[in-house]
């Protein structure tokens, strides 16, 4: 495991997204697990300057998203579908088969699930997987649990998750009570895991997720078992 202390969180968003751009520019046609919340958008807004300056070539990169809410189209702008094409997708060179996330408006949410499952497969697995980690210690929506869940699944999302998702939504009672995420099993075989956290109130938990036991109970604490994982964290 490596931790990168930053100053700040454009120092934090800086040097995650140097990573990301090493990625691209070495394995051009690299998967990219990507995740959505207010962490990451630095990083993209970023990786967006970068490919403005003619530094990045999206055109081979395939990205596959973390999660998505149940029950809402993807035109919805409160979707990750929507989130990701405002801040990164519509910017850069990506081709639009190339962009996979979750379809939380799936008629069949299990079928939906395994699908998606099947697709990261056929795409040969995650190469590098970027995650943000839950004030409840949650990756992608993988809540705090008794088991590990392994493959992708729909999750009834936390109280305290839902309360801190509410400040997008307006008010706690317009947040989805259910989410898609991939489970344990994809994030941990993506060949690389970049974890960036932000803000002093993620500190307990991130000491929790990479220093206690290895516990269902902090979804992250699995990231310790993991052979090529870097945190990039700032106060
Ligand atoms: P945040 O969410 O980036 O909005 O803090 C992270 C997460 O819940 O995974």
């Amino acid at each position: 495991m490596k931790i990168i202390t930053t100053k700040n969180y454009y120092d934090m968003s800086r040097k995650a997204a140097n990573i990301i751009s090493a990625q691209i520019i070495l394995y051009p046609n690299s998967v990219l697990g990507l995740a959505t919340g207010s962490t990451p958008i630095g990083i993209y807004t970023q990786l967006v300057k970068w490919y403005d300056k003619g530094d990045l070539d999206f055109s081979d990169v395939s990205t596959v998203n973390l999660d998505e809410y149940c029950g809402l189209p993807p035109s919805d702008s409160q979707s990750y579908r929507y989130f990701m094409q405002k801040n990164l997708f519509q910017f850069v060179n990506i081709k639009a088969e190339h962009i996979h996330i979750p379809y939380g408006n799936a008629p069949d949410i299990e079928k939906e699930c395994s699908r998606y499952d099947h697709l990261i497969e056929n795409l040969g697995g995650i190469d590098l997987q970027l995650l943000g980690i839950g004030h409840n210690g949650h990756i992608g929506f993988n809540e705090p649990n008794i088991a590990f869940e392994k493959m992708t699944h729909c999750i009834e999302l936390n109280q305290s998750t839902r309360e801190a998702n509410s400040k997008y939504f307006g008010a706690l009672d317009q947040v989805p009570q259910k989410a898609i995420t991939v489970g344990i099993r994809l994030i941990m075989q993506a060949r690389k895991i970049l974890l960036v956290v932000n803000g002093k109130d993620k500190k307990a938990i991130l000491e929790q997720a990479l220093f206690g036991p290895v516990t269902p109970e902090v979804p992250a604490s699995i990231l310790q078992m993991h052979p090529n994982l870097t945190v990039v964290v700032c106060d």
